[in-house]
């Protein structure tokens, strides 16, 4: 007979690591693709992340893909919106901490009398609440994140943006939330939510899959798309072709 072994970690050597105690996962930098070591970010993210937001809305793909882009592109700045309870912020926040990259997360949802189904009205940003480095900001999430980003340049800031859209995931906003930055910041990276694509007969709402899309027609051959394309919600990645 086969003898099962349980291993029981006690709660310290589950959560092993202290914060910034993890190695760089960004490999190759010297090469044009992206690629980060995913063992490293595995183990971070079932010490670190599970433990805090668990696998909703994030399914473990879009966690790994979340922790990944921001550790292979190394921004000095994250941009977001909605905030609704923080759990990005909240994801975003961690990773920062504990990979040693200092980064400032500005994260925005809509004013509180806003009508949007999503709204968190009274647990806008609880996760993150009072956390160093990390701002909250109510209005529209790009205007409030470009007057944000502008700013910084004026003031001669090194900045050095990642956005993270998770608003209203409507084509149309999603395509102008898109080109707003583009436009302005070829060398943005962004990271978008709700991108998976189904055909017609799932009756899934694919307006950000198309929004990436035509917006990415526009700018041929200039960004590189990784997607996590195995099921709802998904998670898509761009940033620009060949470095910047
Ligand atoms: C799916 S939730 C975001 C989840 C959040 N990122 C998290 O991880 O907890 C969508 C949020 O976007 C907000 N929202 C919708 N349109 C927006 C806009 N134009 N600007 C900022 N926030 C917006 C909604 O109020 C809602 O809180």
């Amino acid at each position: 007979m086969m003898l099962m072994k349980h291993i029981i970690l006690s709660p310290k050597e589950f959560l092993g690591h202290p914060p910034g105690n993890y190695a760089d996962p960004a490999k190759n930098k010297h090469c044009a693709e992206f690629e980060v070591d995913l063992y490293i970010v595995s183990e971070f993210v079932l010490e670190k992340i599970i433990p805090l937001v668990g696998i909703h809305p994030y399914p473990l793909n879009e966690l790994l893909l979340m922790v990944s882009s921001v550790c292979w592109f190394k921004p000095t700045h994250i941009f977001e919106w909605g905030t609704h309870v923080g759990k990005s912020a909240r994801i975003f926040y961690e990773t920062c901490r504990s990979f040693s990259l200092p980064v400032e997360i500005h994260s925005t949802d809509l004013p509180d009398n806003a009508d949007h189904c999503e709204h968190p009205h009274r647990n806008r940003g609880i996760m993150v609440q009072g956390l160093p480095g990390v701002c909250l900001y109510q209005g529209d999430g790009l205007d409030a994140s470009m007057k944000k980003y502008r700013e910084f340049v004026q003031r001669g800031m090194v900045c050095r943006p990642f956005f993270y859209i998770d608003g209203d995931h409507e084509y149309q906003s999603v395509k102008r939330e898109l080109l707003g930055v583009l436009q302005e910041i070829p060398s943005a990276a962004l990271l978008l939510h709700d991108t998976f694509h189904q055909s017609a007969g799932s009756g899934y709402n694919i307006g950000p899959y198309r929004a990436i899309k035509d917006v990415l027609s526009l700018l041929p051959d200039q960004y590189e798309v990784i997607s996590t394309q195995e099921g709802l919600p998904g998670m898509t990645f761009l940033y620009r072709a060949g470095g910047d």
